[in-house]
Parts: structure tokens; C-alpha cells; sequence
């Protein structure tokens, strides 16, 4: 953040205001307001953050008019065409792309965390078997401060990094351990020798009965997935990662935090929501009725995978995401997949629909990428599970850098009060 002599000056009933404006390396300027309450008395409003920097970061940067989405200055379509997930990781820890020999070493490093405490395999069966994967992981991920006491001293920096490499390494295995356990199949342990993409799909589709080979294609693809999902600035559950953080909450707890958040339909659960939207259309002469519903005012109902708070242009992801999706079809030989054929039609109506391009709706990260996920065998109640494990990093690397601001205070947003004002008690008999 470089300060410029720029100011804004805010005048209330007569009194004039000096507020600092601070000029980004990218983005609008913004205005200092920390002082406002102190000096003027006043708050300012702003529900749902729409016009709110909530803090300073170097990790990734969005410009939604340009459809543009940056990881520590490298655009996502150049990483997910050239980089790796891993390779990504690293980058978002650390700040930049790291040289063969520190890759390789970060690489080995998570590798050898991806097995999960055994007695971990216990809490599992807790749960009910029909839960949702999404509930079993917000259990487990919280557990994890109670398996790994190890690594939850915020204010150690080698137990922060000793905690976000566990997270990173173990997400995966909790996934698949989460998808096993929901369909009655015995868990299966992460191998060393499978790149992390490949070990997630063997822990999630192989059976002892019999030999499992990862498809390259299917990896590659599942590997551009978790790319694709890795940070995002502060989306919801990002910022909900960054308030659990700001009392000082264990690590494994403030992702739990992330995950709860990132469930709701407005946020990562809208790829389970997309495709069951995608179902329920059935078939492509029955999405005008879905469109009218979407725009119908007195309808809350809204296409799922549509629209963006920041993105008011294409969802540079969701430009990826689509090239994988006709990749891994054509490799399935279901190219004509109904719900492709459904959701491209969906997606040319709905542009081409003057209310769409009036609200700048396009189709985001989620629009595709559970027809993939479907495509690649996975029930919809993994698509969260899948996005969660994948924006790990993001979570844990917004959490690093906000543990290492030295302006870190603990996120205490006010209100405006529209309630009742002082007044007496009134005895039950007198009411
Ligand atoms: C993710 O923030 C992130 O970065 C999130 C994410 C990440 O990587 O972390 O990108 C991941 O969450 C992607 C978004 C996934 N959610 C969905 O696909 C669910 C469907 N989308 C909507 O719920 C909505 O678009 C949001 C929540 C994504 C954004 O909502 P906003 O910015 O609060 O916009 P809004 O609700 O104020 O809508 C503006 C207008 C409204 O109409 P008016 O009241 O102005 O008349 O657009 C309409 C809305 O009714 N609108 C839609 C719509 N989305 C917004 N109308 C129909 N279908 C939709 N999908």
C-alpha cells in the first residue's frame, strides 16, 4: 500500500473531515476511515462489504470488469495451462514460483503429511453415514486442533508452518475419507508415490478388490480443478477465515470456520446447487421457464452458477473450467453429455437474455465445473468437499499473512441500531 498526499474530505452538519487515501500496485484507491468514529462520531454502512477493503494483501487480485484474476501477479489461465496445484501452492504461501529443487522439496514435504492421525479413522465413525461430506469435514478439520496440539501456537511461526503443510497434505484424505464413508466402502490410504491429484482420485475411487489406474487426463483435469479454486481475495469464507483468526483461534479451527462458510449456496455450495439446477431443467426446451423464473422479481429463485459479486464480466475460471469440461467428456465419449448440452444452451439464452447482460450475470467458477466432477463419477455432495480442499491454501495463506500484520486487530464491525431504546422492565402481571 503506497501512500499518495491524496485525501477525501467529508463534511458533516458544517464540520469538515481529512480522510487519507491509500493507491494499491492494482485496483481503486482506497479511504482511510479507521479514525472516522473517533474523530466524527460516526459509522459507516455498508452490509455485504460491496464497497469495503477489509484489509491489506500482496496474494491474489480480481478485476471483475475485466474478468481478470491474478495469484501473487501470475494470471489463472497462464497457471492453469502451464503450473500445477502444488506449484500454485507454493506460490501463495511463499509469495512467488519457486525454483526446481525448493518445488521438489515442498512436494515431498506434502506428500509425507497426507496420512491423518489413525485414531482420526474413529471420529469418522461418529458420524451418520448418510451426512453430508460437507458436515463430516467442518467435524473432522475442527478435530484436528485435538489430534495436533503440536501445531496449533499461532504465535509460533514454525508451528504455522507446520500446521498449513498438515492442512494442505491432509485435506485430500479427509475428502476421500469423507465420500468413502458416506457410500459404505473402507478408506484408502494416501500412496507416496501418486502426485496429488492422482492420490485423491485413488483414495477416492480405488477398492482393495481390485488394481485402480489414475487416468492421466482425469488427473490433469482434477489438478486444473483444485488450480482453479485455490484463492479468490477475500471471498466470504476467506473473510470468515480471517475474523476466526482475528481472536487468535487455532489454525484447524479458523478453516473449519472457511469451510462452514463456503457450504452455503451463494458460495461453494452453488456447483452441487448448478448441477441439480442443470437436472431439474432436464432438458434444453425447458430453459426459457427457468430463465423467467430467474428474472421474475417476485421469485427469489436464481440460476445457480450465475453472477458475481466482483465479477461483473466472464469468471476467467469458469473461460478454464469449460475447456477441461469438453476435454474430460470427449475422453468419457460423453461429448454429448445431456447436462453439458443443457448447460451450454442455458449459458447462450441467459447472455444473450437483456436482463443477464443488464446485471453483468455471467456464468462463475461453479457453472462448470460440477459437470466435470459429475463426469469423473462423483456424487454432487462431493462438489464442496472438492472446492474446500482445493481453496485450503488460500484460506491458509490469508491466514499467514494476516497473522503477520503487525496491524492485526481482532475484526469487530459495528451496526446501526434500528431497535427499541432504553426502557423499563415490566413485571409479567402489568404486561
Ligand atoms: C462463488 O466471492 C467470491 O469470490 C466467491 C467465489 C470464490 O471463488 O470464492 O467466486 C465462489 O461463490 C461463486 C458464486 C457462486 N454462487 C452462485 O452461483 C449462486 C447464484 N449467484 C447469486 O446468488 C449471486 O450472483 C451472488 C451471490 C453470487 C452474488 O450476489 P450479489 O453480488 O450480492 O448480487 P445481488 O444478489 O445483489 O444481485 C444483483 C442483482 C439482483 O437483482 P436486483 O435485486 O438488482 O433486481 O442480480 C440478480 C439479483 O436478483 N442476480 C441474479 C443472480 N445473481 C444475481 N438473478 C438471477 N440469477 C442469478 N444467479
Amino acid at each position: 500500500m503506497t501512500d499518495t498526499p491524496k485525501t477525501a474530505t467529508l463534511t458533516i452538519d458544517g464540520q469538515s473531515y481529512e480522510l487519507p487515501i491509500h493507491s494499491p500496485t492494482a485496483g481503486p484507491d482506497v479511504i482511510d476511515i479507521r479514525k472516522l468514529y473517533a474523530q466524527a462520531g460516526v459509522f459507516t454502512y455498508d452490509p455485504g462489504f460491496t464497497s469495503t477493503a477489509a484489509c491489506d494483501s500482496t496474494i491474489t487480485f480480481i478485476d471483475g470488469d475485466k474478468g481478470e484474476l491474478l495469484h501473487r501477479g501470475y494470471p489463472i489461465d497462464q497457471l492453469a495451462g502451464q503450473s500445477h496445484y502444488l506449484e500454485v501452492c507454493y506460490a501463495l504461501l511463499y509469495g512467488d514460483l519457486p525454483d526446481a529443487e525448493t518445488l521438489e522439496k515442498f512436494e515431498k514435504l506434502v506428500t509425507n503429511h497426507t496420512m491423518i492421525h489413525e485414531q482420526m479413522h474413529n471420529f469418522f465413525r461418529g458420524f451418520r453415514r448418510d451426512a453430508h461430506p460437507m458436515a463430516t469435514m467442518v467435524g473432522v478439520v475442527g478435530a484436528m486442533s485435538a489430534f495436533y496440539h503440536d501445531s496449533t501456537d499461532i504465535n509460533d511461526e514454525h508451528q504455522r508452518e507446520v500446521a498449513s503443510i498438515r492442512l494442505i497434505a491432509k485435506m485430500p484424505t479427509i475428502a476421500a475419507m469423507a465420500y468413502k464413508y458416506s457410500i459404505g466402502q473402507p478408506f484408502v490410504y494416501p500412496r507416496n508415490d501418486l502426485d496429488y491429484a492422482s492420490n485423491f482420485l485413488n483414495m477416492c475411487f480405488s477398492v482393495p478388490a481390485e488394481e485402480y489406474k489414475v487416468d492421466p487426463v482425469l488427473a490433469k483435469a482434477m489438478d486444473r480443478i483444485f488450480t482453479l479454486h485455490a484463492d479468490h481475495e477475500q471471498n466470504a469464507s476467506t473473510s470468515t477465515v480471517r475474523l476466526a483468526s482475528s481472536s487468535g483461534a487455532n489454525p484447524f479451527a479458523c478453516i473449519a470456520a472457511g469451510i462452514a462458510c463456503l457450504w452455503g449456496p451463494a458460495h461453494g455450495g452453488a456447483n452441487q446447487a448448478c448441477l441439480e439446477m442443470l437436472k431439474e431443467i432436464g432438458s434444453v426446451d425447458r430453459i426459457p421457464e427457468f430463465i423467467a423464473r430467474a428474472k421474475d422479481k417476485n421469485d427469489s429463485y436464481r440460476l445457480m452458477g450465475f453472477g458475481h459479486r466482483v465479477y461483473k464480466n466472464f469468471d476467467p475460471r469458469a473461460t478454464v473450467m469449460k475447456e477441461s469440461a469438453d476435454e474430460v467428456l470427449e475422453l468419457l465419449g460423453v461429448e454429448d453429455n445431456p447436462l453439458l448440452q443443457v448447460a451450454m444452451e442455458l449459458e447462450k439464452q441467459a447472455l444473450a437474455d437483456p436482463y443477464f447482460a443488464e446485471k453483468k450475470l455471467f456464468p462463475n467458477v461453479d457453472f462448470y465445473s460440477g459437470i466435470i466432477l459429475e463426469a469423473m463419477g462423483f456424487p454432487t455432495s462431493m462438489f464442496t468437499p472438492i472446492f474446500a480442499m482445493a481453496r485450503t491454501v488460500g484460506w491458509i495463506s490469508q491466514w499467514k499473512e494476516q497473522l503477520d500484520d503487525p496491524q492485526l486487530k481482532i475484526g469487530r464491525p459495528r451496526q446501526l441500531y434500528k431497535g427499541e431504546t432504553a426502557r423499563d422492565y415490566v413485571a409479567p402481571d402489568k404486561r
